[in-house]
């Protein structure tokens, strides 16, 4: 039932040194996309002030991370939800922080409009949203490696694709995010941080 990702084994220490000085002391983060699971345990682990929420819409998914919860003996991360970013009602009210990787990209757009919008539901003010992925800058790839990554993932759905950086910026600015801090992360992805005014 537990699963692995070899790339969530490789960047999920840059994610997390990203992440530390930017997430608050104590608070519910709640990760949208969880996927494997092998980052929520890899960031529960180094950061036990915080209480840490999973979800997935995937049932393999979900299961694989409380797989990796149970097998790690983390005391502070929670069952997996069901959550779809792009759902209407998300079956969660409240989180100090928001975090989600590499998902938008790899699910429709509908999908990156729900989570800026449930984002923006469950955040207080000053609350951080965290993205991380490849990104397209002033309409052009960073490099040919995302390029190469995006055709591919167009051929496998012509919902899916490598998003517009400004596209992300401006949904998130209509929901009451102000701009993102940028981080140059390696292997041409980015970080994005945004906070709820
Ligand atoms: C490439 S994996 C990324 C997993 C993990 N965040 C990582 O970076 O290793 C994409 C994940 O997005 C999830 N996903 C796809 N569509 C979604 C949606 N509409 N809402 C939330 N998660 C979604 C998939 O189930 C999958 O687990």
């Amino acid at each position: 039932m537990r699963r692995e990702a070899p790339a969530a084994a490789r960047n999920r220490q840059p994610i997390l040194d990203a992440l530390r000085p930017r997430l608050p002391a104590e608070g519910l983060v709640l990760e949208i996309a969880s996927g494997t699971g092998e980052h929520v345990v890899h960031f529960a682990a180094a950061l036990p002030g915080l209480t840490f929420q999973p979800s997935d819409p995937s049932a393999d998914a979900r299961a694989s991370i409380d797989d990796w919860v149970r097998m790690q003996g983390l005391g502070n991360v929670r069952a997996a939800l069901a959550l779809d970013a792009a759902g209407d009602a998300w079956p969660i009210e409240r989180a100090d922080a928001v975090l989600c990787c590499n998902m938008i990209h790899i699910a429709p757009w509908e999908a990156a409009i729900g989570l800026i919008a449930g984002a923006a539901h469950v955040l207080p003010a000053g609350g951080t949203l965290y993205l991380y992925g490849p990104y397209r800058r002033e309409g052009r790839h960073t490099a040919p490696s995302n390029e190469a990554f995006d055709r591919d993932l167009r051929q496998r759905d012509p919902a899916w694709g490598v998003r517009d950086l400004e596209a992300v910026m401006s949904l998130a600015e209509d929901r009451g995010f102000g701009p993102p801090e940028i981080i140059d992360m390696p292997a041409n992805n980015l970080s994005l941080i945004f906070k709820r005014t």
